[in-house]
């Protein structure tokens, strides 16, 4: 267990806006900041964070609390373990070491293994032919260390795992070597380019030939628990905390190609790795809340990857945008050929996808023959069909009327009228709790008390007590912490409550208020409320005491209890 109050100084000193911008991209609006909620299926910011109370909302689906809960939830490890995340985040040595009970722990450490031994391999004299290739593809000291590139020379990391104490499975199932009458590495005369998680830990890795062109240029990790090339972006873990500045993520095809953009100090860049994009891709690209910018190869296949991927990211309501590069092969070519500063200019007139979209279907066509254009104008109608951008339905319509001298009612009449001007996917939205009206009045006294110890004391003064098992022992905690701490932090208090039963109705009561700031100016007229509550329950109860009493005397003292409890309750 990790005390405490180190708990306390470690959150004090982590500001919950930094920390959540390292893992998605945060806007600021007012006193708080805004992003995406990475914890359900969104495209609108509707996650809040507050920099003054150190907690996150989000409206829709209900998460809410301190810098800790969000990266438990969002690493998906446990209380203790997203302390120490966050204490290593900021520098802070924490004693405590969790007793990482990380899944696939030993793969993690086998890559890791794998990944320093490439490295020395690089720096000993074994290296010196992948140096000298290195140096030729111009990547320098810096990068080649940045990126932790190694070499897997011939077949002794398998060896050298077992003799760590790894077993042959775990060593097959981490994806670096494989078993046929003996067990032998995957990788050998191969440049190593780790492939890392979003996290940055080492999930797999990519390697190049350097000395033969007879082999696969690549081979990658097979797939394993933690290395799965549909769910992961070469360089997401680097470029995720690029895109608050840049607000645009550049997506490239091979780690080549994102090294090299990297090198020029762009980082907001990954690859895809040759794979087609998957659902995973899209929700990490999600996660940066940024402008896509699609820079695929300048071949056939790129063009054909741009158009796929870049409909499935518009259709995952991302703007999306596109730069192709004319006469280099890829991003790695144009650089190394046109150098820096052109790459740079390149980059500053990105066109829009349907722009793109609207070029690439003209590919291929001679507009000059009419089954051909007829052919081109249908699929820009039903381009536009998909569209419910009127403007650029309009400026559309009249710019191929104007170069390909058509009637322009035609056109508009092909155009489908939607009724609906918006037809927006419906977003899970959290079930309201439907409360009773007496559970609503503790809940808002309950909010009301974390927000200012003013009424704290107020409650401790003239209440003490809530009308329902579960609310008492909030309030009462809350009343025990302040007078433990002499003072309230919710943000604390969230790190203090985290483990108990009722944690997750304060999460609830916190967002649920959170938007309908209550009226704080009322408090004394809720307590006065509850206390009528709290008699009203006393005197039913004596009610039925009274009914269920056959001794007289005792009848009468009952009566007269009666009496008194409702002369007070008037
Ligand atoms: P490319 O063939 O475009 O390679 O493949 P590249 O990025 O330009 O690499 P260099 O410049 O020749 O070194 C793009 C990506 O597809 C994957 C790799 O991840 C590569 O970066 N790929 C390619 C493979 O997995 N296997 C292959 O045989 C080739
Ligand atoms: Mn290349």
């Amino acid at each position: 267990m990790i005390p405490i109050e180190e708990i306390n100084l470690i959150r004090n000193n982590a500001n919950i806006v930094d920390i959540i911008s390292s893992y998605i991209n945060l806007e600021p609006k007012g006193k708080n900041f805004f992003g995406v909620c990475p914890f359900h299926d969104d495209h609108n910011p509707s996650m809040s964070i507050s920099p003054e109370k150190q907690i996150y909302t989000c409206f829709v689906c209900g998460a809410s609390g301190n810098v800790f809960t969000f990266v438990q939830d969002y690493e998906n490890v446990s209380f203790p373990e997203a302390v120490s995340i966050v204490a290593s985040k900021i520098g802070y040595n924490l004693q405590y070491k969790a007793k990482l009970n990380k899944p696939h722990k030993d793969l993690y450490e086998i890559t890791d293994i794998a990944c320093k031994y490439f490295i020395n391999n690089l720096n000993s004299d074994l290296g010196k032919e992948a140096k000298k290739y290195l140096k030729e593809r111009q990547l320098s000291a810096e990068i080649i260390k940045e990126f932790k590139i190694g070499i897997a020379t011939s077949n002794n990391l398998a060896k050298l795992l077992i003799e760590k104490g790894y077993t042959e499975k775990q060593i097959i199932e981490a994806g670096i070597a494989n078993k046929g009458d003996n067990l032998y590495d995957i990788f050998q005369n191969r440049i190593t380019f780790p492939i890392n998680n979003e996290r940055g830990e080492v999930a797999g890795f990519s390697a190049r030939i350097y000395n033969n062109e007879k082999d696969n240029k690549y081979i990658n990790s097979r797939e394993n628990p933690i290395f799965k090339k549909g769910s992961i972006l070469f360089n997401y873990d680097k470029a995720k905390s690029e895109v608050n500045k840049t607000k645009s993520i550049i997506i490239v095809e091979g780690q080549f190609d994102a090294i090299r953009v990297y090198s020029l100090g762009i980082k907001n860049v990954v690859a895809t790795m040759g794979t087609a994009f998957t659902k995973e891709h899209i929700n990490l690209l999600k996660k940066l809340n940024v402008k896509i910018i699609l820079m695929m190869d300048n071949d056939e296949a790129g063009e054909k990857t741009t158009v796929t991927s870049g409909e499935e990211l518009l259709n995952s309501n991302l703007n999306v945008e596109v730069i192709r590069l004319s006469g280099q092969k890829d991003p790695d070519d144009y650089i190394i050929k046109n150098g820096e500063e052109k790459f740079k200019e390149l980059l500053k007139n990105p066109i829009s996808f349907f722009e793109y979209k609207l070029n690439y279907l003209k590919s291929n066509k001679d507009l000059n023959k009419s089954k051909d254009l007829a052919n081109y104008i249908n699929s820009v109608i039903n381009e536009l069909n998909k569209s419910d951008d009127e403007i650029l339905k309009s400026v559309t319509i009249n710019k191929l009327a104007k170069d390909y001298d058509l009637d322009k009612e035609v056109l508009l009449n092909k155009l489908i009228v939607k009724t609906k001007t918006k037809q927006k996917k419906p977003v899970e939205v959290k079930k309201k709790t439907r409360l009773s009206k007496n559970q609503k009045l503790c809940e808002t006294v309950i909010y009301i008390m974390m927000k200012d110890i003013k009424y704290i004391k107020k409650y401790d003064r003239d209440l003490g007590y809530l009308p329902s098992k579960e609310y008492y022992q909030i309030a009462n905690d809350i009343l025990a912490y302040y007078k433990l701490n002499n003072d309230f932090n919710i943000a604390d208090f969230i790190s203090y409550a985290h483990a108990s039963p009722y944690y997750e109705k304060v999460i609830r009561i916190l967002n649920d208020n959170e938007a309908l700031e209550p009226c704080y100016d009322e408090f004394d007229d809720y307590l006065g409320l509850i206390k009528k509550l709290i008699k009203e329950k006393q005197i039913n109860k004596l009610k039925i005491e009274i009914d269920n009493e056959t001794d007289i005397n005792k009848r009468l003292e009952l009566n007269d209890l009666l009496i008194k409890l409702k002369k007070e309750s008037e």
